[in-house]
């Protein structure tokens, strides 16, 4: 069901890679899955980081599989960049060079293995409710990636939630602490992820105008707040009304507002993670330039 706001008929006009499009159009495909492409490819980086430490082989396994579906979300989204003129290499170039940026939910470590699947879930659910709206959006190789991403993030949203689950049901006192205390870290960040609130200004950005950006990102958090609070709750986390109550006057959630200008400063500074995980990328692009090297001349 298309359930968002059609204004003007902007989400009816649709694009295929060949069809006359304006530079702007072009230009707007490109920024919104350039960024995308390193949101995958770098925020697996966190995840990969516990793949030696997962507790057993069935937790190892489904994170191999999670993993490995963020590196494909990773390629599917640069090759709809590509076909707009876009270079696979230069997103990531753009990112260890520090002119692509990270979303702040990635400049972090997860400390502990209870914090893992808390984390998990919220950062899954963020991604889903973006990509379920984005999916209507009017460039339709992006939005047939997005549907088959889509299916992927849900069983990573589903090992989260069967992660927290296991810890909440089988954990001892202290596992179900650290849980607790996940929740309260980390649904800040998340909240956070779907940028400032943009409700009054949204109907002036191109992006919105062409039918790219689908909904508002106030609309999207409503929405995310909205299914995951009673998640956690049936999970047997506290939700602290302070960071997120329901009010049903209003049939809408109030939450706490995350501080913008700590955030710009996370995203532009860089985060505690933030380094490492350039380091890692730049390691990887030269140790995979000799292989990338090779492909390309014979394929020449
Ligand atoms: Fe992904
Ligand atoms: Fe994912």
């Amino acid at each position: 069901m298309v359930n968002e706001e059609n204004v003007d008929g902007r989400l009816d006009r649709k694009f295929e890679a060949w069809s006359e499009m304006t530079g702007e159009y072009r230009a707007g495909v490109r920024t919104l899955t350039e960024y995308q492409v390193v949101q995958e490819l770098v925020g697996l980086l966190p995840y990969a980081d516990w793949l030696d430490r997962a507790p057993d082989v069935g937790r190892k396994q489904m994170l191999i599989a999670k993993i490995q579906d963020e590196v494909g979300h990773g390629h599917i989204v640069a090759r709809v960049a590509e076909d707009l003129g876009g270079d696979r290499d230069q997103i990531l170039t753009d990112f260890v060079e520090g002119k692509a940026k990270l979303v702040n939910a990635f400049h972090y470590r997860f400390e502990t293995w209870e914090e893992f699947g808390p984390a998990a879930l919220l950062g899954n659910s963020t991604a889903l409710v973006q990509f379920q709206s984005l999916k209507h959006g009017t460039y339709l190789p992006y939005a047939r990636a997005l549907k088959k991403i889509e299916r992927e993030e849900s069983f990573h949203y589903h090992h989260a939630l069967d992660l927290t689950h296991e810890m909440m049901t089988s954990g001892n006192e202290q596992q179900r602490t650290l849980v607790q205390e996940a929740f309260e870290k980390w649904f800040p960040r998340m909240l956070a992820v779907f940028g400032p609130d943009d409700s009054e200004k949204i109907r002036n950005n191109p992006l919105y105008q062409m039918g790219l950006k689908v909904a508002s990102n106030h609309e999207l958090r409503q929405r995310w707040v909205a299914k995951m609070v009673p998640v956690f709750q049936s999970l047997g986390v506290r939700v602290d009304p302070a960071l997120a109550s329901y009010d049903s006057d209003t049939d809408r959630w109030n939450y706490a507002m995350p501080d913008w200008k700590e955030v710009a400063n996370l995203v532009r500074n860089g985060g505690p993670a933030y380094h490492l995980w350039v380091e890692k990328i730049r390691r990887s692009l030269a140790r995979n330039s000799v292989y990338r090297d090779v492909a390309l001349s014979q394929a020449a």
